[in-house]
């Protein structure tokens, strides 16, 4: 046991998909593995173990921000030796060149945020996926000819906002999308010597306010789930 996950030492797999919201964890878990059993429960922070494709696996959910990725990934990288986390989450793209549903995997994550810096004295703003989790869901994609984008991103700290500026941090690095997880991920992962990415699908284009709708969302997100178990079992 953690002090955030309840789940006995030995009930989470190696590899754990992480999606922001708890439901989404149990769809995966109902939906893509058999044998699921709920190993956690601890704040409603569900976290399943089961088998795909035969594969044990795991998955579970990180809450969204910063400080949320941060006490889960390390509880899991630390006190269930889990080996590596693939977030699969949502982003808003900050340019029309991007279109709802496409799906990227993070190259890299560029923050304001004070987490890295902080936690692990890491006094970049950007830090990149960790291990080979970036390398085998890109091959995963080409092998299953799925169109991934290699893509970087702005990890905010805030979703509302008064400036609708693009963010002078997502100008500097070219980052494409927003979402508030990945920098504190992969800030975890390199410093605890383990194995990190980061899957998203677009669910809004800021610019012209398209949204995925709530009824296409559990859909649309299901190309990105199947991707990240494809190579969760590859790892
Ligand atoms: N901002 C931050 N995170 C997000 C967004 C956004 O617009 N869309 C999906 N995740």
């Amino acid at each position: 046991m953690s002090i955030h996950i309840t789940a006995p030492v030995g009930s989470i797999a190696p590899v754990v998909l992480m999606p922001g919201d708890p439901l989404r964890a149990k769809l995966i878990a109902t939906e893509f593995l058999t044998d699921a059993a709920l190993v956690s429960s601890t704040r409603n922070i569900f976290y399943y173990t089961g088998l795909y494709k035969g594969q044990r696996i795991s998955v579970g959910a990180s809450g969204m921000g910063c400080p949320s990725i941060g006490i889960y990934s390390y509880e899991l990288y630390s006190n269930y030796d889990v080996q590596h986390i693939i977030r699969i989450g949502t982003c808003g793209a900050y340019h029309n060149n991007l279109q709802l549903f496409d799906i990227i995997n993070v190259n890299k994550a560029a923050s304001e945020s004070t987490f890295a810096k902080e936690a692990w004295g890491y006094a970049e703003e950007v830090m990149l996926p960790q291990g080979n989790a970036y390398t085998v869901i890109n091959e995963t994609a080409a092998a299953r000819q799925q169109a991934v984008l290699d893509t970087a991103v702005h990890t905010s700290d805030y979703f509302y906002r008064a400036n609708p500026e693009l963010p002078a941090i997502a100008a500097a690095h070219k980052c494409e999308v927003v979402e508030m997880e990945s920098f504190a991920l992969f800030a975890n992962a390199r410093y605890l010597g383990k194995s990190a990415a980061c899957l998203l699908t677009v669910s809004d284009i800021i610019p012209t306010q398209q949204k995925i709708s709530p009824d296409q969302r559990e859909q649309s997100l299901l190309p990105m789930i199947e991707l990240a178990l494809e190579a969760g079992i590859r790892l």
